[in-house]
């Protein structure tokens, strides 16, 4: 294996996300607050020594991702099939990893799909593999199960304070041969469905990101913004800013940042015919022996 600079940091990420998302998943029951869990996985990342790389999401049945429970959200699990996705950041290196949790007992198959498809993707993520190869891997895995990718759904580089780096992992052939490279950091997230195999963005978005540095007028948000500059360019949610300013403050903030172009809004990815999804993702370094920072213990 190359030298990677930085391997012991990336670990201590990957393992207080691993940490940090058993402890969330042992909590998804009927009858829990999906704010709740959050707010656990989130506190649990604080005290192992990290901090989110990007808020928990837990994004259920026909939701892929990017559903964060907000400081009302009323609901709470019931025979949902769930997806926790979480991420601890440790320096700026970060983790990233999803397992999901079928409590209705009727999509065993759909969520060993995407579990298998992750396996043989990590299996062959091995220096000059094509993207688009690892691609057709997760196709074909979940394909023999009789379903679908989401196919504009991928996965992704991971570089410092960087969740979303290249390459792109895609979730099938998608004719990209760009090669994966010894000691590079990915995050590999087969999402399988018994739908169409595409989403779209919803409405009412909690996640947010900086993605430009540029200064504000109004003094009541430029307060805010100097608050999410302390996320470091990594997603937050509306949640986290609830607590330390009004929420009409923050309200306004959010949309006076977005329309200004300072920061982007991640809305619910929702199933375009509203099939069920299910995901599996883990944090890998490619090598020969690729390593998976995020594997159980
Ligand atoms: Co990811």
């Amino acid at each position: 294996m190359a030298d990677i600079p930085d391997l012991e940091k990336w670990k201590k990420a990957g393992i207080i996300t691993r940490k940090a998302l058993d402890h969330g998943l042992s909590l998804i029951r009927k009858g829990n607050s999906l704010l709740n869990v959050a707010e656990e996985v989130d506190k649990r990342i604080t005290e192992l020594g990290g901090s989110p790389s990007f808020p928990t999401q837990i994004s259920m049945n026909d939701i892929a991702a990017h559903y964060c429970p907000d400081s009302e959200d009323q609901s709470v699990f019931d025979d949902q099939v769930v997806k926790l996705d979480v991420g601890a950041s440790y320096d700026g290196f970060l983790g990233d990893s999803a397992e999901t949790i079928d409590l209705s007992g009727n999509y065993s198959s759909l969520t060993n799909a995407s579990k298998k498809a992750l396996n043989e993707a990590i299996k062959a993520s091995t220096p000059g593999v094509t993207l688009s190869e690892i691609g057709s891997i997760i196709q074909e895995s979940i394909g023999s199960y009789g379903f679908s990718p989401i196919v504009n759904l991928s996965g992704h580089g991971l570089a410092r304070n960087e969740v979303h780096a290249d390459p792109t992992i895609p979730n099938y052939a998608n004719s990209d041969t760009t090669r994966l490279q010894e000691g590079q950091v990915i995050a590999i997230e087969p999402f399988a469905t018994n739908g169409s195999g595409s989403i779209f963005e919803s409405s009412n978005p909690t996640v947010f990101m900086e993605i430009t540095k540029r200064p504000i007028r109004s003094p009541e948000t430029r307060k805010i913004l100097e608050h999410i500059q302390g996320y470091h360019g990594l997603p937050f949610a509306k949640r986290w800013l609830s607590r330390q300013f009004p929420a009409f403050r923050v309200n306004m903030a959010l949309k006076e940042l977005t329309i200004a172009g300072i920061i982007r809004a991640f809305p619910p990815l929702v199933e375009k015919s509203h099939g069920i999804i299910t995901q599996f993702e883990h944090t890998v370094i490619v090598g020969e022996k690729p390593i998976v920072l995020t594997a159980e213990e």
